[in-house]
């Protein structure tokens, strides 16, 4: 065992696309003074950066060529994760219908989860964070007890991408992203679920802190 353990705690918001965790995970880590972590952005940046290339995102073997080629930079502006690949920020090109189409492929490759888990990992040497992903409970920070899997009903989810201006095959990402081979989206061995069809985004972040308060984060008023 480590004689001088991290100080720094992960919450671990999973779900579905557009489930609303996004916003919660960002919400939950401004009440609690924490780093908001959108690992999905990562995944986006590096399919970003594989379409710029103008790699066949089937290409498996040049992806994991790439891989080592690229720098990969994440950290914070002290409230959010911020990516940058070879210097450049993607910035509103990771929300991209072609990035939407071609993400799910792109995660589904082991060699890009080790590189993104790494880098994921990493942010706890420097912060406590509110990490939302579709593993973070799962794979990334297993070991944590606060994990909330985030739901809510396919209408709500597609309605809720429809009023952020994306076209996206919701059912088809999240089809693909539960049923890959390497970390798959699943309801993390001790994460609560919260269905967050009915909720207001206000009547959501209390319920999340209620499901991280009996999980035994110690959270003042
Ligand atoms: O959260 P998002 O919709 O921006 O994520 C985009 C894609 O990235 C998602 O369809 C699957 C992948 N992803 C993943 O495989 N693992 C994560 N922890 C986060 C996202």
């Amino acid at each position: 065992m480590s004689s001088n353990p991290s100080p720094h705690f992960a919450i671990a918001i999973d779900g579905p696309a557009a489930s609303g965790k996004s916003t919660l995970a960002r919400l939950l880590a401004q009440r609690l003074g924490l780093t908001m972590v959108n690992s999905g952005a990562m995944y986006r940046a590096i399919t970003w950066k594989i379409l710029q290339q103008n790699i066949d995102p089937q290409d498996t073997a040049a992806i994991v060529k790439l891989l080592d080629l690229i720098t990969i930079q994440c950290g914070s502006d002290g409230i959010m994760s911020t990516i940058t690949i070879d210097g450049v920020d993607p910035g509103d090109a990771l929300r991209a219908e072609a990035i939407n189409n071609n993400v799910s492929t792109i995660s589904a490759i082991p060699e890009v989860r080790e590189k993104l888990i790494d880098l994921q990992r990493g942010y706890l040497t420097h912060s406590s964070v509110v990490m939302e992903g579709r593993d973070i409970g799962s794979v990334v920070f297993p070991d944590t007890p606060y994990k909330i899997y985030v739901d809510a009903a396919e209408h709500v989810r597609a309605a809720r991408r429809g009023k952020d201006g994306e076209v996206d095959s919701i059912a088809k990402r999240d089809a693909a992203d539960s049923k890959r081979t390497t970390a798959p989206l699943v309801v993390a061995e001790g994460a609560t679920i919260l269905d967050n069809s009915d909720h207001t985004i206000e009547s959501g972040v209390a319920a999340a802190i209620e499901i991280l308060r009996q999980q035994g984060l110690v959270i003042p008023d």
